[in-house]
């Protein structure tokens, strides 16, 4: 349907379309025309849902400060799991992970050779020396938020130190490439290059997504594609930005006993950061961590 020039905007603001996202739309419609994906409206945050998945972000990174600051040897996955509870419940949300696809706690716990969506557990208990990735989500009021972070726990060695590092400069520098009329390809030749020059391989199966109302959105976001490739980016769209670096090979295999956990298939360790990610007129606000 083909909305008049003189009739109120798409986005909700009240202003009429041609003094509103008008020219906007011209712009992803040459995009379009030019061949690229483009993302449609439904993925594009009003000023009103990004102020609420801004306070839902808050609550995510709380619970990940929270884990900071108690994080040691000794402690269990499922300490992890109640200080992610506990923390998400005193601050009114709702964890995201908790009975999502039958995902059964709060919080995912990947440690060394796990890739992702590990499950916390009284049986694992953190050691000095591993490398481990708390992946929060967080509900509030219907919006959600989704980052996480590594830690190392005690002294790590230095192989894996530098994963940890590594990784973080591959989510840093995809970050620096966000900017409107951009594109998800410029973000993910940042990662994989930085990747890739320091000899890790990038996780091809599983990627960043949109979020913020609903948990995971389009578009779906990979690491291995090339500037100017992938969906176009306009303000308004949040994502995250979430590679999993392999130190050894890329492949990966899924616990099929509870079918979540994912493990690299030579056992060598896995590293992820991920950012939740808007991108604005001027270029990009990290709302989440
Ligand atoms: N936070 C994870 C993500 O990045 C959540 C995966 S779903 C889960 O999408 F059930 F495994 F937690
Ligand atoms: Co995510």
């Amino acid at each position: 349907m083909k909305i008049g020039r003189n009739d109120p905007c798409w986005c909700g603001s009240g202003k009429k379309y041609k003094q509103c996202h008008e020219a906007f739309d011209r712009k992803i419609e040459q995009a379009r025309v030019a061949g690229h994906v483009v993302p449609s409206h439904d993925i594009i945050k009003t000023p009103d849902q990004i102020l609420k998945i801004k306070e839902s972000a808050k609550i995510n990174m709380a619970c990940l400060d929270a884990v900071a600051e108690k994080i040691r040897p000794g402690m269990t996955t499922l300490e992890i799991d109640q200080i992610v509870y506990d923390t998400t419940k005193k601050m009114g949300g709702i964890p995201a992970t908790l009975n999502y696809e039958g995902f059964p706690k709060s919080v995912c716990t990947s440690v060394n050779d796990q890739v992702c969506h590990g499950i916390p557990s009284r049986d694992v208990i953190l050691k000095e020396g591993d490398i481990v990735n708390v992946d929060c989500s967080t509900i509030l009021d219907g919006f959600f938020s989704d980052s996480s972070r590594m830690f190392m726990i005690g002294e790590v060695d230095e192989e894996k130190k530098r994963l940890v590092e590594v990784t973080k400069e591959c989510c840093d520098l995809g970050l620096a490439q966000v900017k409107p009329w951009g594109f998800l390809g410029d973000m993910a030749e940042a990662v994989h290059t930085h990747a890739e020059e320091n000899g890790y391989s990038v996780v091809r199966e599983i990627g960043g997504h949109g979020v913020g109302v609903e948990f995971h959105e389009e578009p779906w976001v990979g690491y291995l594609s090339n500037r100017g490739e992938d969906m176009l980016m306009v303000p308004g769209m949040i994502f995250t930005i979430e590679p999993m670096i392999n130190m050894g090979s890329n492949q990966i295999y899924t616990d099929q006993e509870n079918g979540w956990e994912v493990y690299t298939l030579d056992g060598m360790p896995s590293a992820q950061w991920e950012y939740q990610v808007l991108v604005t007129e001027e270029g990009y606000e990290l709302i989440s961590w």
